[in-house]
């Protein structure tokens, strides 16, 4: 769904002119469409129709507690991978028992938080993680419920930085191995297994990845069935792309057809967790030109938003399309749009073909809804951007601007 539009060439937010939320709130700002997240969410969640499943939201992607609680209500469960972001989904109204836990490195604390609080299941990336899991569980008198992670060895033909599942990443246990760790698990008086886990990478724009790492593991998921493990759930990570520039992402109704192809008969309740492609296209960045700058080799042009606030151009060379709030007419040139972090990485958009933008002016990064403000930090000792909600006619500022105070909370000179 296209929730950003111009009417009368002012960028909109459902029915809400840009220009009025940066002028209230100041830039830079991140803006989210409460109809474009319900839309992406219901989106993935129907196309699965009547097949057992659960969609946890990847809460990494984007962890600002009104779209937790946006997707709470919609009957999200949630995907997360530290004690942070438990707490998080949590404080915004999230089901603890259709949260699951992943990442490489939980602490013996983080799973203890986790399990006390009744997390669906955990996602075991090794077996060192297996043994402390299972001692935290007998810590507590129960049993751990957990699925192994295994790392399928497909190539997600994405970012390098993304790709998960090759037999270089530090994620996930060795596909080969998996039956063996099953069995060890078995005689662990702190766990039980119920699911078993995959995620191959991130932004994913053809369906054939999907499709080569998940008949793979519906067949582990049949073969561990068959020697008497209880498993329920076949949890299929997240990853599915979308379109930031010409990228052609399959539908959801097509990645649905592509899962349930090759796992569909194992009878398994299977599990989501999509995170860029619920928010990525419903959270735009609003930034202000401050000036212009010629030199002989480029046409620079200065925006209040930087690298810290928006990191994806600087470390994945990632495109993020940029359009003024009210269109002008004129000739367009090439400009690199930059921050004003210290650092020559911080070029947001490179060599982009603008009508002249003016000091002043307002623009937004667009599809900066996923892994903007969650990625956002304070280099260069900048408070991090407001985060506004809106819906239909209405908006509300869901995060303040970060006070210049609060940079150096828990500090002593
Ligand atoms: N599940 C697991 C285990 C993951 O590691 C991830 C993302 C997801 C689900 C959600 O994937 P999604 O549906 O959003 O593709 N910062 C990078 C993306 C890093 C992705 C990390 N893992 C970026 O800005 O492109």
């Amino acid at each position: 769904m296209t929730a950003f539009t111009y009417r009368k060439r002012v960028l909109h937010a459902e029915h809400v002119p840009l220009p009025a939320i940066a002028e209230a709130v100041g830039t830079p700002t991140y803006v989210y469409s409460s109809a474009a997240l319900r839309s992406h969410f219901r989106a993935v969640t129907e196309s699965f129709g009547e097949h057992p499943h659960l969609v946890c939201y990847s809460v990494k992607a984007n962890s600002t507690l009104a779209v937790l609680r946006l997707l709470a209500e919609e009957g999200s469960g949630f995907d997360i991978v530290s004690g942070g972001e438990l707490a998080r989904v949590k404080a915004a109204g999230g089901a603890p028992n259709k949260t699951v836990f992943a990442g490489v490195g939980k602490t013996a604390e983080e799973m203890a938080a986790a399990l006390a609080a009744g997390v669906l299941f955990f996602n075991v990336e090794s077996p060192e993680e297996l043994e402390l899991l299972d001692a935290v569980g007998r810590a507590q008198g129960r049993r751990a419920p957990f699925a192994i992670r295994v790392n399928p060895n497909v190539d997600a033909r994405t970012h390098r930085y993304i790709a998960t599942g090759l037999k270089t990443s530090k994620f996930g246990v060795p596909f080969e191995e998996a039956v063996g760790l099953y069995s060890r698990a078995r005689k662990m008086k702190g766990l039980e297994a119920v699911g078993l886990d995959c995620h191959i990478g991130s932004q994913i724009t053809l369906t054939s990845p999907f499709k080569a790492a998940l008949t793979k593991v519906g067949g582990l998921y049949q073969e561990l069935k068959a020697q008497g493990h209880g498993l329920r759930y076949l949890d299929v990570g997240g990853g599915l792309g979308i379109t930031y520039t010409e990228e052609k992402p399959p539908s959801t109704a097509e990645y649905a057809r592509t899962i349930l192809a090759a796992v569909g008969a194992t009878g398994a309740t299977l599990v989501f967790e999509p995170g860029r492609s619920v928010v990525g296209n419903a959270g735009v960045l609003l930034t202000r030109v401050l000036f212009r700058k010629k030199t002989p080799a480029r046409q620079f042009v200065v925006v209040d938003a930087g690298m810290n606030d928006l990191m994806r151009p600087a470390l994945y060379d990632a495109h993020h399309g940029l359009q003024p709030l009210v269109q002008r007419r004129g000739k367009a040139v090439d400009v690199d749009v930059v921050g004003p972090v210290c650092e020559s990485t911080d070029v947001l958009a490179r060599q982009r073909p603008l009508v002249l933008p003016r000091q002043g002016e307002l623009y937004a990064f667009m599809s900066a809804g996923a892994y903007g403000m969650s990625m956002a930090s304070t280099y260069n000792s900048r408070p991090r951007p407001a985060e506004v909600m809106v819906d239909g006619s209405a908006w509300r500022v869901v995060r303040e601007r970060e006070r210049v105070e609060d940079l150096w909370r828990g500090e002593s000179p």
